[in-house]
């Protein structure tokens, strides 16, 4: 068998021409996928175990291999060694690699496997990990969002609806609101750990194997809870990845909702909220400047984040089954996702330690607004055995007659009042405090101050 002398890669018998340049450029991935270089050598050294103990390979030969990847671990965590475009990806440069320390016994390697089986198994190990690691930033921003919840439980604002003036809410329900969004985010992450769970290994290039193998051994050993179920399915698959970037868009969505509400309470016109000079930055040149640069980066990465996954949809969008080059792309999309949410979550966890409500500002906003009419019309109901209908009307005539004298509802007179409904009494003036008004919406996920501080021990519970 003759090697060819310009063609140096794997398939050199068989292609007798060096890869033209152009295309070893673009076609090539080690520049992105050596990130998979500690799984992919994991999953080999389990690869090997299984072919020993399946009597496929000799103890010496699964020893020298092993041998070899670990040393060659140490070198790329090292930077001792030069990973090349020559040999496409991170998985033919490490057997490439092996072939020098340990010679042609490295040729055992590949039994029973392919690129398309490898290649997924270290990817769906590596999104495994990084799912765990977004989960864990999510925890603590949570973490954060409940201290500053705790220091607000009587901090009033108003809620809006429209961005007008609604009904009065205590500034930690709208903190508790956020808790509620990134548990969801986290248990959209976790949903897809039951893909993430199925072992790709030992479906070879795309129709299984004539060796023995052993799937339920690499499945334990890899930390997978089952082997995947049919082989063609298993190559062309890549749905963990559509979930997975899913997961990070709506994730990414929630921040970049978040951030507008607060850049918007951060305006001159709101002003609801301050922001400490380690997250403002100034402006060239308007010395006066303290802008929310922070919150408008946040806001603008959730685009980023939708145009990965609008990538992978795109890619997979009319792929027949099973492997195509079109699926290499998975990698860098995906790389690119984890990187932005994360920075994004760790920035949004700084600014939630350093930022604070202007609580004067927001209490004055709260006294705008006619914001208790609602308290009014239920109070009509339950004092008058009125409808709520009939309540609402009289009270829209009150709001009316407030506005025309130019008072809140708050500044009008029991007289006053009466003129509307003459069966009023001195205790309708209590329906106008804020606090009381609060302190009634004690429905299930209502407002009041005994709410908050259930939910509060609830969440902290769940985050121990
Ligand atoms: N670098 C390739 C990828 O990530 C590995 C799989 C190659 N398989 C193949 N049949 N060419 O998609």
């Amino acid at each position: 068998m003759s090697k060819n002398k310009n063609n140096k890669a794997i398939w050199g018998v068989r292609i007798k021409k060096a890869t033209s340049s152009a295309f070893e450029k673009i076609g090539s991935s080690i520049d992105i996928d050596k990130r998979l270089y500690k799984e992919d050598i994991k999953v080999s050294k389990v690869h090997v175990e299984m072919l020993f103990k399946q009597k496929i390979i000799s103890f010496k030969i699964k020893n020298k291999i092993i041998y070899g990847l670990e040393k060659i671990e140490k070198e790329i965590k090292n930077n001792k060694i030069h990973l090349t475009k020559k040999y496409e990806d991170i998985h033919m440069n490490i057997e490439k690699r092996l072939f020098e320390i340990i010679g042609d016994e490295a040729g055992y390697i590949h039994t029973a496997r392919s690129r398309n089986d490898q290649v997924i198994t270290d990817f769906k190990i590596w999104v495994k990990s990084s799912t765990e690691e977004i989960c864990l930033k999510i925890d603590k921003i949570i973490t954060s969002t409940l201290k500053l919840a705790e220091k607000n439980i009587y901090t009033i604002m108003p809620g809006f609806t429209h961005f007008k003036n609604a009904q009065a809410i205590s500034f930690a329900h709208y903190l508790l609101a956020y808790i509620e969004m990134f548990n969801r985010d986290k248990r959209r992450f976790n949903n897809n750990l039951v893909s993430l769970n199925e072992n790709p290994l030992g479906v070879a290039a795309l129709s299984g194997t004539t060796f023995n193998i052993n799937r339920n051994y690499t499945t334990k050993k890899l930390g997978f809870k089952k082997p995947t179920n049919n082989s063609i399915d298993t190559v062309s698959d890549r749905d963990f990845v559509l979930d997975y970037l899913y997961a990070i868009s709506v994730c990414s969505m929630h921040i970049s909702r978040i951030a507008e509400e607060l850049i918007i309470w951060n305006s001159d016109a709101y002003n609801l909220i301050g922001l400490s000079d380690k997250i403002v930055t100034g402006s060239s040149i308007m010395p006066q400047k303290k802008n929310p640069d922070v919150l408008e980066y946040l806001r603008g990465k959730s685009g980023i984040s939708y145009g990965n996954l609008f990538s992978m949809l795109t890619i997979l969008k009319g792929l027949p089954l099973s492997y195509f080059k079109d699926l290499q792309d998975d990698k860098e999309i995906v790389f690119k996702a984890n990187d932005t949410i994360k920075d994004c979550l760790i920035i949004l966890d700084e600014f939630l330690k350093n930022f604070y409500p202007n609580k004067k500002q927001m209490l004055e906003l709260a006294n705008t607004g006619h914001i208790t009419a609602t308290d009014l019309a239920d109070y009509l109901v339950k004092n008058y055995s009125m409808s709520f209908r009939k309540a609402y009307e009289k009270t829209s005539a009150i709001v009316n007659l407030a506005e025309k004298k130019k008072k809140n509802l708050s500044q009008l007179s029991l007289e006053e009042l009466k003129i509307i409904e003459p069966k009023l009494t001195n205790k309708v003036l209590t329906v106008f405090d804020l606090k009381n008004s609060i302190k009634s919406k004690k429905s299930y996920g209502g407002t009041s101050f005994e709410n908050i501080k259930r939910m509060i021990m609830k969440y902290k519970k769940q985050n121990d």
